[in-house]
């Protein structure tokens, strides 16, 4: 079970990687708010980097912990790029998307040759699908017609409902989540590239080849996965 001990190790090393003068990608979710608490406070101990966010969410904790803000735009290579996962495999191929970043989360993962993963053990699993199914980020018109092209490859999915809002979940990018559960997933590379083949679909939070290191963290020490 992820704990805040767990998370704050995995931070610790991922901050490892930063270093003075660095532009980053940072990512979304509970494990890189941890990571972005404490690269606060070595920013505020006179750490200078830039950092671009993958989500509402990231941009306001950093702006709160008072790491400036940069944007692809101004620098489309990033130096490094950390993120969490959902899941990952030992290829370390990931699903991401819990928390809805997934787009822009993979966008700013394609900008970097170093994405660094941060996870608790509880995230890593032999084939990816085995916990969850694969966040598919589409366009709001089209959610109804994806889910029947996906149903009828035998998926079963979901329209994800938002919290504290009525009705579906609406990402940073004005979309709609559906969550796609198969029945297996043998070939994650060539899933990844047919879901986003089908018009409608934006992203999906298959993340293939794109891992460079993944730190996993428990109760009491530290694993790392290197790709092969
Ligand atoms: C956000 O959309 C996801 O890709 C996150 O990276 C993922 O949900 C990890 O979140 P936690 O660190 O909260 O588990």
């Amino acid at each position: 079970m992820a704990n805040i001990e767990s998370k704050r190790r995995v931070a610790l090393a991922a901050l490892g990687h930063v270093k003075d003068g660095m532009v980053i990608g940072v990512g979304t979710g509970s494990t890189v708010s941890c990571f972005i608490e404490i690269l606060g406070e070595r920013v505020r101990e006179g750490l200078k980097i830039l950092a671009v966010p993958t989500s509402h969410q990231s941009a306001i904790l950093l702006a709160e912990q008072g790491v400036p803000l940069t944007t692809l735009t101004e620098h489309p290579s990033l130096d490094l790029v950390v993120d969490g996962a959902d899941e990952v495999d030992l290829d370390l191929n990931l699903i991401k998307g819990g928390g809805a970043a997934l787009t822009q989360e993979k966008i700013v993962a394609s900008a970097t040759e170093c994405l660094i993963i941060i996870v608790d053990s509880s995230k890593v699993v032999k084939r990816l699908g085995e916990t969850r199914g694969v966040p598919v980020e589409v366009i709001p018109m089209a959610w109804k017609l994806v889910k029947y092209k996906l149903e009828k490859k035998g998926a079963k999915v979901v329209l994800r409902e938002g919290m504290g809002k009525a009705g579906p979940v609406v990402t940073d990018n004005g979309n709609f989540i559906l969550d796609v559960n198969f029945p297996e997933i043998r070939n994650p590379d060539n899933l990844e590239r047919e879901l986003n083949s089908i018009p409608g679909i934006v992203e999906n939070g298959l993340f293939v080849g794109l891992a460079e290191l993944v730190y996993v963290g428990n109760d009491k020490d530290l694993k790392v996965l290197r790709k092969k």
